[in-house]
């Protein structure tokens, strides 16, 4: 199905601004500098602070208040991290030290060309108990990046407190920063801004909302704060705070690299948090989906419509409701009589793999239910009755994604019902922990009472309360279908993927899986389309290679007559800007639910030859056009999985450097650095997200040997 001719990743030298830096060095380099520590632990009182090298150029640095932390935390960070040098100085396993301090000394450590330093909040030499971190720029100057924040009346910059029963503890961590720090990562949220300068971000997942604090900053670090508590990340002018809200330890990374080689931040982040492994060729296709096809025949009649149509499609999507109970992980065989016949005839006759969705909720009609419960494998709520939600008339209990065993009972579920009858792909929705992935949502109740005005924190979980540990649901949800997709293929975790999951959230690290995160559920209006890029390019600075959409838009704007129609030109024009896009990103999803005006609601088409007779062969035109960019697709994830180097490249990744605009319209989110990406090394890329225009002005950043510059037009079509 593919046209082999295959180019090789050398072939494919980057087009990028950070070539005129020296090169980073490490401990391949001569003059690499090794830690000359194993850490260093500060006890200040009744507080403890450990501070550790960690892999290159990095600290680790861990606190505590009171009670020693058990070694069991749950964490996002390898330790040792997969690249370091090969001093095990800087492959600290556990809580090493070597060195203690009371904060009455001056204590200087490097690690490569990063330093720490402790310094005295007062501006004296008193208690020299706080922590500033520094860069050693090639010349041997020090750059400050940042530093625990202590102008001489403030709130301390550690800052613990005890707000509810038992030793967990909230804590809120600050640091300096500066009015024209940028801040790019931070997970992905519907805001249009790749700069998160300014914001304040809510730490609780929600449906299209999955903050993750990982960040990379203009002035060349990077900074992950590991901590699986609901919280909050504050980016304000001179202080960037840090909230975890229930925790009984505070543990976070800092690492550095020369100003605009955000490609060693990548790799530095990637060796500490994940590198995504590469996907399988298949899936770099054309991936289609609708809610929904509702049954085998129309299943197959889909795969016999694109065999007819000669339009090739890679994968083929079952939705929601295709069970006869939430929880019984099957498909209802009422509806579905022969699933391995029909993943048979799919593959016939279109070469396609299946993909079938799972929600994490059990309802108590099914046949799970009562093993669940008694096993603990259902998630329960401190007031007593379990995370209660409901769905079209059904109480809904979620699978506790955070206990291991109910992980495997999910999975022994897939396999046996889907995986050994052909389908091997699965989609995680409502993946979000909380109740159904939408915290404030309210399933419940009558339809005008839109969203809850109190948090659902109190569901209780294998590892702690959704306030202490919900940021981990989403992520452990992807570990339970990687766990069971490395055992069934008999691969390990890190190796390419055979098949793969697709997740509506996900958090620190999550690339490590052989699992896409998309950006959950959309409207259809043209506004939320342009919003997609920059939350993709947030995707990609937090290290989240494996990113996409629902092309198209999820579902209708109600106040929007003509949104998801698919008989409204309107929407149709629409339809087709969305898609060309989805070409140039890491996968080509097109799903959503449909509306029209010739068949009732809910069956409405989403296949390309459905959205009138002169835009289908521009539709059939770009799924093509997909599968002639293959070997180049192959390229750009293998090098995302080597090295961490970003698939869709916000414009500050390249030309930071070379082109100071790129640095100007990036601080404040102009629309060339939300709305423009280079889609790896060669590829430079900005979706149409206005209707009705025949040109579109697009910004050519200046590279380092001075061709393109300015804004010029474009013919689009
Ligand atoms: C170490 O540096 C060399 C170039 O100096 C580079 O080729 C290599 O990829 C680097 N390794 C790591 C792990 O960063
Ligand atoms: C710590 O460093 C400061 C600034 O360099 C210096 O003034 C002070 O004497 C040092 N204190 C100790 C205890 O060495
Ligand atoms: C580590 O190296 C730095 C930079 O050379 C030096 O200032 C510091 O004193 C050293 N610290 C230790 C504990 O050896
Ligand atoms: C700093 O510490 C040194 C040594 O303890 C002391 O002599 C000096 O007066 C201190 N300086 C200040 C500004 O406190
Ligand atoms: C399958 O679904 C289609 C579309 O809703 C419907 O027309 C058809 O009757 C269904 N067939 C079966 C066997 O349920
Ligand atoms: C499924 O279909 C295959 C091929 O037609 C047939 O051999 C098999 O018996 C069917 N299985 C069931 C359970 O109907
Ligand atoms: C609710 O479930 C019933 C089957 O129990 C199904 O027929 C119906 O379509 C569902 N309605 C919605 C809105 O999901
Ligand atoms: C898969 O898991 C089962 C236990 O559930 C185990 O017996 C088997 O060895 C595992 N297979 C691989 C390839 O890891
Ligand atoms: C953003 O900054 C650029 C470059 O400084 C400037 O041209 C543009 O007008 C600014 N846009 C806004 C909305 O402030
Ligand atoms: C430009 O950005 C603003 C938000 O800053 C957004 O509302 C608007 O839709 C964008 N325009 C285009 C053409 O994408
Ligand atoms: C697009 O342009 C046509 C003709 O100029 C006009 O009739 C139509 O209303 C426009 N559509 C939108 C969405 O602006
Ligand atoms: C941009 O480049 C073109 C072609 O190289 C050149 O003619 C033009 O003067 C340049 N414009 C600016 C503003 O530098």
């Amino acid at each position: 199905m593919w046209p082999l001719s295959r180019l090789s990743i050398a072939a494919l030298g980057f087009c990028s601004g950070v070539s005129a830096q020296s090169p980073y060095t490490n401990s391949s380099d001569s003059n690499y500098f090794l830690p000359n520590t194993t850490g260093v632990r500060l006890q200040h009182g009744f507080e403890t602070v450990l501070v550790q090298p960690y892999g290159y150029d990095g600290f680790r640095v861990r606190a505590w208040a009171f009670r020693p932390p058990s070694g069991n935390e749950i964490s996002f960070l390898y330790d040792p991290p997969l690249e370091g040098p090969g001093n095990s100085n800087a492959a600290p396993a556990g809580f090493t030290y070597d060195t203690t301090i009371d904060g009455s000394q001056n204590l200087t450590l490097r690690n490569g060309n990063t330093i720490v330093r402790t310094f005295s909040p007062n501006g004296d030499n008193v208690t020299n108990v706080r922590f500033a971190f520094y860069r050693v720029d090639d010349d041997g100057s020090e750059s400050l990046l940042t530093n625990e924040y202590a102008p001489i009346k403030s709130i301390n910059p550690r800052y613990y407190e005890w707000t509810g029963a038992g030793y967990e503890f909230s804590a809120a961590f600050s640091f300096s920063t500066t009015p024209d720090e940028q801040i790019y990562g931070t997970g992905t949220q519907q805001d249009h801004m790749v700069n998160k300068k300014g914001m304040v971000i809510d730490m609780i997942n929600f449906n299209s909302h999955i903050p993750t604090p990982v960040f990379m900053s203009s002035k060349g670090y990077a900074f992950v704060w590991n901590s699986a508590s609901e919280g909050e990340m504050e980016f304000g002018q001179l202080r960037n705070r840090f909230t975890s809200k229930s925790t009984t330890l505070v543990d976070y990374a800092i690492v550095s690299a020369p100003v605009g080689d955000y490609d060693t931040l990548q790799r530095r982040l990637s060796a500490m948090t994940g590198r995504a492994p590469t996907p399988p060729d298949w899936s770099l296709g054309y991936l289609h989906s609708k809610l929904r096809y509702e049954n085998q025949s129309e299943l197959i009649q889909l795969a016999q419509n694109f065999h007819d149509y000669n339009i090739p499609v890679s994968m083929l999507v079952i939705d929601y409701q295709s069970w006869a109970h939430q929880g019984d992980w099957a498909l209802d065989p009422g509806l579905w009589p022969n699933v391995s016949y029909m993943s048979q005839r799919v593959k016939d006759l279109t070469g396609a793999e299946i993909m079938a969705s799972l929600w994490p909720s059990v309802e108590d009609a099914s046949d799970n239910y009562a093993t669940m419960q008694r096993e603990g494998y259902l998630a329960m709520t401190r007031s007593g009755p379990g995370t209660t939600d409901s769905w079209n008339g059904s109480y809904i209990r979620n699978y506790d994604a955070t206990n291991p065993d109910a992980r495997h009972f999910l999975w022994s579920n897939l396999y046996e019902h889907y995986y050994i009858n052909g389908i091997k792909n699965f989609w995680i929705d409502q993946a979000d922990g909380g109740n159904l992935g939408e915290a404030y949502q309210n399933n419940g109740q009558s339809s005008f009472i839109q969203s809850l005005p109190n948090p659902i924190s109190d569901a209780l979980y294998h590892a702690g309360t959704q306030k202490s540990v919900g940021k981990l649901y989403p992520w452990a949800h992807q570990q339970a279908i990687e766990e069971g997709l490395r055992n069934a293929t008999g691969t390990e975790m890190g190796t390419a993927c055979d098949y793969v999951s697709l997740s509506r959230s996900g958090y620190i690290g999550s690339q490590r899986f052989c699992s896409m995160i998309w950006s959950g559920d959309t409207t259809a209006v043209w506004e939320t389309l342009s919003a997609q890029v920059a939350s993709g390019l947030s995707a990609a600075g937090t290290g989240w290679g494996w990113w996409t959409v629902d092309a198209r838009g999820f579902q209708g704007d109600p106040t929007v007559s003509w949104s998801n129609n698919i008989d409204e030109e309107p929407y149709r024009e629409l339809y087709v800007r969305w898609q060309q896009w989805t070409t140039f990103l890491p996968f080509m999803r097109n799903h959503g639910s449909r509306a029209c005006n010739t068949q009732s609601a809910y069956t409405c088409d989403n296949e390309p030859w459905t959205y009138g007779a002169a835009n289908t062969p521009t539709i059939v035109s770009y799924i093509n056009l997909r599968y002639t960019l293959a070997p180049y697709l192959k390229a750009i994830f293998a090098q995302l999985s080597l090295t961490g180097r970003a698939i869709m490249r916000p414009l500050y990744m390249d030309f930071s450097v070379s082109d100071p605009n790129i640095v100007e319209m990036t601080r404040n989110n102009s629309n060339y650095t939300t709305q423009q990406y280079m889609f790896g090394p060669r590829l430079l890329v900005t979706p149409v997200t206005l209707p009705n225009v025949t040109s579109w002005d697009v910004y050519l950043p200046k590279t380092l040997t001075g061709s393109g510059n300015g804004t010029r037009e474009w013919m689009y079509w």
